[in-house]
């Protein structure tokens, strides 16, 4: 079987090749932290080894749920920020086509709380006017505002549409074993609850129930994702530098970092995987942009933004280095058609499949990116699949977790994040908060 390939030659011209075999070495002491748990945050490590440890029962009983949701709903709304949905929504939207018609049911996912926007959650109650939804609300501190306003929000329009009995068969909680507001409610209301281990983060929890539920819900095997995400874990451990992509993303990143490559780009030639790109950008962005270090995570989808970011990235400012997600194999087959006329000069590409002339969009974009001194990471995985998805995650994870440690931050924190939520407290005068 296939699996995801990484390949940096065209990044390594970039940075002093014979430093940069140290990195052998140096990836492994920072590996090892991870395995015997001394690094920092080391008490955040539980996504290491999930793809391995969450039980059969457990997946039996999200699949079951999920089973349950689809069985009563048209739609279900997903209730979370941050770490909390950009997972699930990433891997939905990787899986579902650009129009969701490939899915073949009637199950709509749809997200809320990942914003204030009044009009957003008024226009989606508009949306959920008449239909039959349900929901699942992530929150692992249970205590968030954003998805626990839009929570309230929904919970109240359930009620009142279906009583309070019914609306409780509609709403699942993914929360902490025992703290928060959301848990003390689901205990209170008797919600099917799941249970968020303390020992993983938000932004590492897409293979947890966090990201299970909601991907089972749209109708995917969460088996095969795991199952990938086990394969990875497997080569995320050989020793062999070459035979490891994991060392081989995290070592490039660094070395490129301190080469003043402080931006990096995440992009693919796939429209489908603009969420993913966000869930990156939160994992990346969250987990090292501290102590005033650390890459900025970036994305563009090609060649779309090559036509709006494409100039900066070949002649801007050269603080960028780029890394592509390569898909091999389209899912469907589209070729252009021949035209006796040729009034646009395209018969050059008569019975050409569209995806050929986008790889050669994508080679030839490679090309002139490394020629303008944006050195570039290529990752390619044979198809979108579950299988491939569950790879690229866990490849993404623990790259992460490395970069961060060879960073010298912790990579499992996100201290950043609570200063705009103090001020706003205030602002809003929250009880405890008034006179901060
Ligand atoms: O990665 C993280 O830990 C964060 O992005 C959280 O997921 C996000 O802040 C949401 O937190 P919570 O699940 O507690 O509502």
């Amino acid at each position: 079987m296939k699996n995801l390939q990484i390949d940096i030659k065209n990044a390594l011209p970039f940075i002093d090749t014979e430093e940069f075999k140290n990195y052998d070495k140096y990836v492994k002491e920072e590996d090892r932290k991870l395995d015997v748990k001394t690094g920092k945050g080391s008490n955040f490590l539980g996504w290491i080894n999930l793809p391995e440890t969450i039980s059969a029962d457990l997946i039996t009983e999200i699949n079951n749920t999920a089973e349950e949701l689809r069985r009563i709903s048209d739609i279900i709304v997903i209730v979370g920020i941050g770490g909390s949905y950009l997972g699930s929504k990433a891997i939905i939207k990787a899986l579902s086509g650009n129009f969701d018609h490939y899915k073949n049911d009637k199950i709509q996912i749809v997200f809320a709380g990942q914003s204030l926007s009044e009009d957003y959650h008024y226009e989606l109650l508009e949306f959920l006017k008449n239909k039959r939804y349900s929901i699942i609300v992530i929150s692992k501190s249970g205590t968030t505002t954003e998805p626990a306003i839009a929570f309230r929000i929904l919970r109240k329009d359930l009620e009142e549409k279906f009583g309070k009995k019914e609306t409780a068969k509609r709403i699942v909680a993914i929360t902490d074993k025992s703290k928060g507001a959301l848990r003390e409610l689901a205990n209170k209301e008797a919600y099917k609850t799941f249970v968020i281990e303390n020992d993983i983060g938000g932004r590492y929890s897409v293979l947890s129930p966090v990201g299970l539920l909601p991907i089972a819900c749209a109708g995917f095997n969460i088996k095969e994702l795991l199952s990938g995400a086990k394969s990875m874990m497997n080569f995320s451990q050989s020793q062999d530098f070459k035979l490891n992509p994991v060392y081989q993303y995290a070592s490039i990143r660094h070395a490129l970092y301190l080469k003043n490559k402080t931006t990096e780009i995440l992009t693919s030639f796939n429209t489908q995987l603009d969420v993913f790109n966000e869930w990156w950008k939160q994992l990346f962005g969250e987990s090292e942009g501290k102590e005033n270090k650390g890459i900025f995570p970036a994305s563009a989808i090609f060649s779309t933004d090559l036509h709006s970011l494409g100039q900066y990235i070949q002649e801007g400012l050269r603080n960028i280095f780029e890394t592509v997600i390569s898909v091999e194999k389209t899912k469907f087959s589209l070729k252009i058609p021949a035209d006796m006329e040729n009034f646009d000069n395209l018969n050059y590409l008569s019975e050409k499949p569209l995806d050929y002339v986008n790889k050669m969009a994508e080679s030839g974009t490679i090309e002139a990116h490394v020629d303008g001194n944006v050195p570039n990471i290529k990752i390619t995985i044979p198809e979108l699949n579950e299988y491939y998805l569950g790879q690229l995650i866990y490849f993404f994870e623990k790259s992460c977790a490395l970069s961060g440690y060879m960073l010298g931050v912790n990579p499992f924190d996100q201290p950043g994040v609570e200063k705009y939520k103090k001020n706003m407290f205030t602002l809003l005068r929250k009880p405890g908060f008034e006179d901060l």
